[in-house]
């Protein structure tokens, strides 16, 4: 594609399509331009001058366009936007976590089958450039360990809690009121978006794919002013962490839970609605990546970056995939946790391994003790719906 002209045909002008247009508009790209925007809602208005429509076949039928921009909020839609591009051999770039976190595989075969590029850096991070990065520098052999705060709002309603003493419930509304959460705030607080980013990142970093209703899931919404005081005791802090880690006998352990950070840790001071992921690998220790993860200029720009890229016919090659050492997911592994409990009945709901701390008040229950991701897993529903929280409590 080297020399050539993209005629972007655009799906989803919300947040981050329209953050893309005022970039381009912006750097005055000559290369690369918006040939027509596809949304869902032609009656809303629009302060571009731009074609608009809302029919997908008057971007797919222009003979014109010839690269495809996908960044709209339905993930089935996007599924099959993305597939039809693919089946056209029109590049395609997408945002989509949700959708690529549930269809990569089939996507990886279309793109080998049809020759033709899909980049969605954009879908994890932002702005961070953590997919390319874990795809093209950490060999996997090296590799031990990805671990990080990947949701903005999450991490900005923890940032209010810990450091202006906000309750819960007001961090949460001040989020919502800034743009940050949804009105529906379930995919960022109960730990799902952070599962989907989780999924791509475990790709390129090890070549492996694993289904999100495999990985124990777990977010921030039970948490109360007791969970609190202990992290502010413990001079700690509770932050959503996706973690994918090489285990003992080249396996993969996965899980997105709170954890209790302490002050030496790089994700320590990730605040607001900032992003930050540590990358540890044998030799070289531990690396940390910080940026913005989300908002419509910063993601944009990384969808810029992906279109740039394809236009020096870059893909993802997805080598890791083709190794035969490829690591093999397991949830047979311990976890220190922090277990906080209403009544006895939730105390039995987890199998502790061993329990080496046990505080019984009338109003506030808590064991720390370790118990297995397998066990979690089997339970995770039972620990969203029942009145408990639950977090890594790590001895370092
Ligand atoms: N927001 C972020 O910071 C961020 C960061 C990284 C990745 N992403 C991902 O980027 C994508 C877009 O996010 P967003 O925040 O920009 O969403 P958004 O602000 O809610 O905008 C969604 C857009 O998609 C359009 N749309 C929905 N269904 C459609 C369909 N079937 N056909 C055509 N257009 C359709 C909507 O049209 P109308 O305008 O007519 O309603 C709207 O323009 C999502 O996958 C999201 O996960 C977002």
């Amino acid at each position: 594609m080297n020399g050539k002209k993209l005629n972007i045909g655009l799906f989803g002008f919300g947040t981050v399509g329209s953050g893309l247009y005022d970039v381009l508009k912006r750097i005055g790209s000559k290369n690369v331009d918006i040939k027509r925007i596809c949304v869902r809602d032609m009656s809303k208005k629009r302060a571009v001058d731009a074609e608009f429509t809302d029919n997908a076949d008057d971007i797919f039928n222009d003979p014109d366009i010839n690269f495809i921009v996908e960044l709209i909020d339905d993930a089935d839609a996007a599924y099959a936007i993305v597939k039809r591009a693919l089946q056209m051999e029109l590049p395609v770039v997408s945002g989509n976590k949700k959708m690529l976190a549930h269809h990569i595989e089939e996507l990886i075969e279309l793109q080998a089958r049809y020759n033709v590029a899909l980049l969605y850096d954009a879908s994890a991070c932002g702005s961070i450039p953590v997919i390319r990065n874990l795809e093209e520098y950490y060999d996997n052999d090296l590799l031990t360990s990805v671990k990080g705060i990947l949701n903005g709002s999450s991490n900005f309603i923890l940032s209010k809690i810990f450091n202006e003493k906000m309750s819960y419930a007001d961090a949460l509304k001040l989020a919502q009121d800034l743009g940050f959460a949804e009105s529906n705030p379930t995919l960022d607080i109960d730990g799902w978006d952070s599962l989907f980013k989780l999924i791509i990142i475990t790709i390129h970093a090890f070549g492996l794919y694993v289904a999100p209703e495999k990985i124990f899931t777990y977010g921030i919404s039970n948490m109360n002013d007791n969970d609190i005081r202990f992290a502010n005791e413990k001079e700690r802090r509770f932050k959503l962490v996706a973690h994918v880690e090489k285990v003992k006998g080249n396996k993969l352990i996965m899980s997105v839970m709170p954890q209790l950070i302490s002050r030496n840790k790089y994700i320590y001071s990730v605040e607001d609605e900032f992003n930050g992921v540590v990358i540890k690998g044998l030799f070289y220790d531990k690396q940390f990546m910080f940026g913005r993860g989300a908002g419509g200029y910063p993601t944009g720009s990384a969808v810029l970056s992906d279109i740039t890229a394809c236009l020096y016919d870059y893909k993802y090659e997805y080598k890791k995939r083709n190794d035969s050492q490829l690591p093999e997911y397991t949830t047979d592994h311990t976890f220190r946790v922090y277990y906080r409990y209403e009544d006895y009945a939730d105390l039995d709901l987890l199998k502790f391994e061993s329990v080496s701390e046990n505080y019984i008040s009338d109003d506030y229950k808590y064991v720390v003790g370790c118990v297995s991701l397998a066990e979690l897993h089997k339970v995770q529903e039972e620990l969203r719906k029942r009145n408990v929280f639950i977090a890594a409590y790590p001895n370092d």
